[in-house]
């Protein structure tokens, strides 16, 4: 591996917007004297007040020493003349995300700094080999992509063009480890690693919402307390706003030829449409006028049930800590053989495998049958989602109700669709991340790390997905595909071959 850049040699930042602030705060805190230009007149010295602004909060809650923060401003100088930053060992260029403004100021960079200074753009949707394309040494372009706040996120996307010299790219790497980053390696293909395999968690959720099998809350409910994520789809793409993550998704559908596992929502382009951004324009999803308050989620009334026998029909897969829970719940616990489900009063309850429960209670001929969800953990979770065979009785439905309350899980009923929520997100998320692995835009080991300190998300979906047992995911998808009919749902191949295998990602 290459070595780090040394701290005593100098790196240029350029465009002072958000991103390129952010980034000079992070070179500088790391030792850096950093330049920092922008084309507009005293942008710079604005970025660097920023920053300042920022380290001061941080002073005043008792958090960091004024001693710190001086040193670190004081190593930030911002430059009128951008052949002030001829002598920085890199120069990261953060400025406006244009093709051809990119390109030009590349050139100019190029023919200003030395042969070995390092070029890196932090772009975020632009190809690193178009980008390089002009360049009379593409080699030494990388991308260096830098999460958004960038001294909070830890994640940097290290990105290889075509042309892209490796010990460029490792030096890169091995900066960002220094700067107290997580870098991750990954190609020059459109979305790179996590606008990529993200798309899912957005996507998912709002075809769900548009066959109207529950409201936003309910579905933003379910995201965050069975699957653990730190935010719902719908209160995260108000915070980033709707204009953004429409034009992502826009983005990554058309580079990749219109294929249908990017189909950007109607749902979203009519918010957008509406001037309805999210927080910054007041409405999203959801209301952010003063005094509005959220919706609650939509939750089920107590249900009453006298029954205190569970069956318990064979394994139980990623659910079985389900069954630990009734049991401490005071249930008496009968296991015997069975295609993995549970018996309360007239209900029959199962975790989904992708079909609609009206589908799968007429082929089993189970008809009183529910399904649950999948939750991240379900010693846990707080709420599930299930959803109701049509044929089932309403005795049936109040029984699976009361089960779940009596472990003090809150309830979730939804319109009967394939897979659910969490099931169906992870499973897409798992099916982007094996897509991606196939096609060496990064390591397995690289995209669910790149998904964790990039996203936040609570387990890699690589990782996940064999933690879900060996082909779930893979027939989880298969069963989604043979509901909709859609290629959107067909498996990726390295989920077959694991199937077939009886092997996961890792083992
Ligand atoms: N905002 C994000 O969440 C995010 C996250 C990751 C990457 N990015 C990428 O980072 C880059 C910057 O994004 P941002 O959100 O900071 O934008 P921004 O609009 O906040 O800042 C861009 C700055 O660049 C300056 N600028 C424009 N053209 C210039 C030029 N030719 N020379 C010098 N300065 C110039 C502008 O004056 C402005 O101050 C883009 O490529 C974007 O795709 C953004």
């Amino acid at each position: 591996m290459s070595q780090a850049l040394d701290t005593h040699t100098a790196i240029a930042v350029i465009g002072a917007g958000a991103m390129g602030s952010g980034i000079a705060q992070v070179a500088a805190q790391a030792g850096h004297k950093v330049y920092l230009h922008d084309q507009r007149e005293g942008a710079a010295a604005t970025g660097r007040d920023g920053v300042a602004k920022q380290l001061q909060r941080r002073v005043d809650k008792g958090k960091m020493e004024q001693q710190a923060v001086d040193a670190i401003i004081g190593r930030i100088h911002p430059v009128s003349a951008l052949s002030d930053v001829a002598e920085s060992s890199m120069v990261i260029e953060a400025i406006i995300e244009d093709l051809e403004i990119k390109r030009e100021l590349l050139a100019n960079l190029e023919e200003l700094c030395g042969p070995e200074t390092i070029l890196a753009t932090n772009t975020s949707s632009i190809s690193v080999t178009a980008l390089g394309a002009k360049l009379s040494k593409p080699e030494r372009l990388v991308g260096m992509h830098f999460f958004n706040p960038a001294p909070l996120m830890a994640l940097v996307e290290v990105v290889k063009g075509l042309a892209t010299d490796n010990v460029v790219a490792e030096t890169v790497h091995a900066t960002a480890s220094n700067w107290g980053k997580k870098p991750v390696f990954a190609t020059s293909t459109p979305g790179f690693i996590v606008n990529r395999v993200a798309r899912p968690f957005y996507a998912e959720s709002l075809r769900l919402l548009q066959e109207q099998t529950a409201d936003a809350a309910t579905l933003d409910a379910i995201i965050r307390e069975a699957g653990n994520f730190r935010m719902g789809p719908f209160e995260l793409t108000d915070l980033i706003g709707h204009d953004v993550n429409y034009a992502v998704t826009n983005s990554v559908f058309n580079a990749y030829y219109q294929d249908t596992r990017f189909l950007p929502s109607l749902i979203q382009k009519e918010l957008v449409e509406a001037g309805r951004l999210g927080r910054k324009s007041g409405h999203g999803f959801y209301s952010y006028a003063e005094g509005s308050q959220r919706p609650s989620p939509r939750t089920e009334p107590e249900c009453q049930s006298h029954e205190n026998r569970l069956i318990v029909e064979g394994e139980m897969g990623p659910a079985k800590a389900l069954v630990d829970r009734f049991r401490d719940a005071g249930l008496e616990i009968i296991e015997r053989d069975g295609p993995g489900q549970l018996r309360f009063g007239d209900a029959v309850l199962a975790l989904t495998d992708g079909r609609m429960a009206t589908e799968r209670a007429q082929v089993e001929g189970t008809l009183n049958l529910t399904l649950f969800d999948l939750a991240f953990d379900f010693a846990k979770a707080s709420r599930l989602a299930v959803s109701v065979a049509s044929q089932a009785s309403d005795k049936a439905v109040s029984d699976a109700c009361a089960l779940l309350q009596k472990a003090g899980i809150a309830v979730s009923l939804l319109e009967d669709r394939p897979g659910l929520v969490v099931m169906r997100t992870v499973a897409m998320l798992a099916n982007e991340a094996a897509d991606a692995a196939l096609q060496g835009v990064a390591t397995k080991e690289d995209i669910d790390l790149a998904m964790q300190a990039g996203l936040n998300y609570p387990e890699g979906p690589l990782s996940w997905s064999d933690r879900l047992g060996n082909g779930r995911v893979f027939r989880v998808l298969r069963n989604i595909q043979g509901s909709y009919e859609e290629d959107r749902y067909r498996p990726a191949l390295l989920l077959r071959k694991n199937h077939y295998a009886e092997k996961g990602f890792y083992a």
